[in-house]
């Protein structure tokens, strides 16, 4: 095996901001193939849909990094927060997740989420109020304003953190998701601490008086069901994968309609193709470009390509979703596209557990702003938006989103 290997992640401007025509070129060369990651780590990358939605679903393809870690040290680097904080579902295999995965479930059941709609509404309507208020002519940042703050505080509703709190959160989650090369920086240790110390807190509060939120549920799950280790790292976990992704679907769905006023017409035209045109807007842009890190417990063969035991394998849904063998025309956006479902929420037994809740997050994101601001336009160049998160492979999203909102439709 060669030890000559392309580079993967920790790309430059040109790439980060469009990656799709250098997936495209890697999945022509060859659907399965061994990178080097930006932290020197070699890896498997995945590019062909096939493939990709073999890899998410082959047990033989563990979610347990954390043994990967203590088998062999030069496998994966350590992230923040700390090992201790990292026994959630995405980092185990049954039966741990399984267990996981049951017990947080009881928080997104369709009648569940379905109930969240009308605190959605509110949310979205007042950080439009807001946003409004600045006139119909001001140049407005849709990520600050909008895309980032509508999610976190429906995580912040569902996990039951109080208003006054989430700002600090807030504020410590976006050092965090910023990334970095290397050591993590003293900015980023102290978000970490707090993050963890501030939910520790919370777990605390909830045990000494529990409300009807997911935090007071598995703290009552916690003694039979759940160990304290597990119950810090799933709350983490749920904070991140909750707003982050979402925010960037929506600041991404925003441009891609913007680049394309054809769709975006007819979605105005007809707000009822708004739960199909989500689904494409996720293949399209690739809010989460890679699925989280994999390694193999043994030799497995995919399109027939074999990776060793042990190797770190890396999803990207990014590349599979714009899968000319499985998308017809698949650079071209179709808010009426009727291919059957991508590959964006993952596949197999880790599918996203909060895709119903993304969803709907995302529809009344979209009713809300294009019903009241359906003129919106972007503020500056086309090309002067940039896209980065840390090594641009498990998140894509805008930097900032600078938006003139036009005169509003529907009164706040
Ligand atoms: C547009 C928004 C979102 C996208 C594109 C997205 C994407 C994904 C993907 C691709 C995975 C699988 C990762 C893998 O297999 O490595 C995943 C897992 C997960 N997501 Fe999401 N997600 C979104 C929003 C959310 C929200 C709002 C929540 C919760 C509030 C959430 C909670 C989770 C959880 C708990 C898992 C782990 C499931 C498991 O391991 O069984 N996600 N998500």
């Amino acid at each position: 095996m060669t030890d000559i290997l392309d580079p993967w992640g920790g790309w430059g401007p040109a790439i980060r901001d469009d990656p799709f025509g250098h997936f495209a070129k890697a999945r022509t060369r060859c659907p399965v193939q061994r990178v080097r990651l930006a932290d020197g780590h070699p890896a498997w990358v995945v590019l062909g849909y096939d493939a990709a939605r073999h890899a998410l679903n082959d047990p033989r393809i563990s979610k347990d990094m954390l043994a990967a870690l203590q088998d062999n040290g030069d496998v994966v680097a350590e992230g923040l927060p700390g090992p201790e904080f990292s026994r959630h579902m995405l980092n185990v295999d049954p039966p741990d997740h399984t267990r996981l995965r049951r017990l947080m479930s009881r928080a997104f059941i369709p009648p569940a989420i379905a109930a969240l709609e009308p605190a959605i509404r509110g949310i979205a309507s007042h950080l439009l109020d807001e946003l409004d208020a600045a006139g119909p002519h001001a140049i407005v940042d849709l990520i600050e304003g909008y895309a980032y703050p509508l999610p976190f505080g429906v995580i912040g509703e569902l996990l039951g953190i109080p208003a006054a709190d989430r700002p600090r959160l807030h504020a410590w989650f976006q050092v965090l998701l910023t990334g970095w090369a290397g050591d993590p920086p003293p900015e980023a240790v102290e978000a970490s601490d707090g993050i963890v110390a501030y939910l520790a807190e919370l777990v605390a509060a909830k045990r000494q008086r529990p409300a009807g939120d997911l935090v007071s549920v598995l703290v009552a799950a916690e003694d039979g069901a759940l160990t304290s280790q597990e119950l810090l790292s799933s709350l983490f976990q749920l904070v991140v994968a909750g707003h982050d992704t979402t925010a960037s679907l929506i600041g991404n769905g925003v441009v891609a309609l913007l680049d394309h006023p054809g769709q975006l017409r007819a979605l105005l035209a007809e707000p009822g193709r708004l739960p199909a045109a989500i689904d494409e807007l996720i293949r399209f842009t690739a809010p989460v470009p890679h699925a989280t890190f994999r390694v193999t417990t043994e030799p497995v063969t995919l399109d027939g390509v074999e990776i060793p035991a042990h190797e770190q394998v890396l999803v990207s849904l990014g590349s599979a979703n714009r899968d000319p063998g499985r998308f017809p025309s698949p650079d071209v956006l179709d808010v009426g596209r009727s291919d059957g479902p991508n590959l964006g929420f993952g596949h197999g037994i880790h599918y996203c557990l909060g895709a119903p809740l993304a969803r709907l997050e995302a529809r009344v994101a979209f009713d809300e702003l294009l019903g009241r601001h359906p003129g919106l336009r972007l503020a500056v160049d086309r090309e002067a938006l940039a896209w980065a998160h840390g090594d641009g492979l498990v998140l894509r999203g805008l930097v900032s989103l600078p938006v003139v909102l036009g005169p509003g439709r529907r009164p706040g």
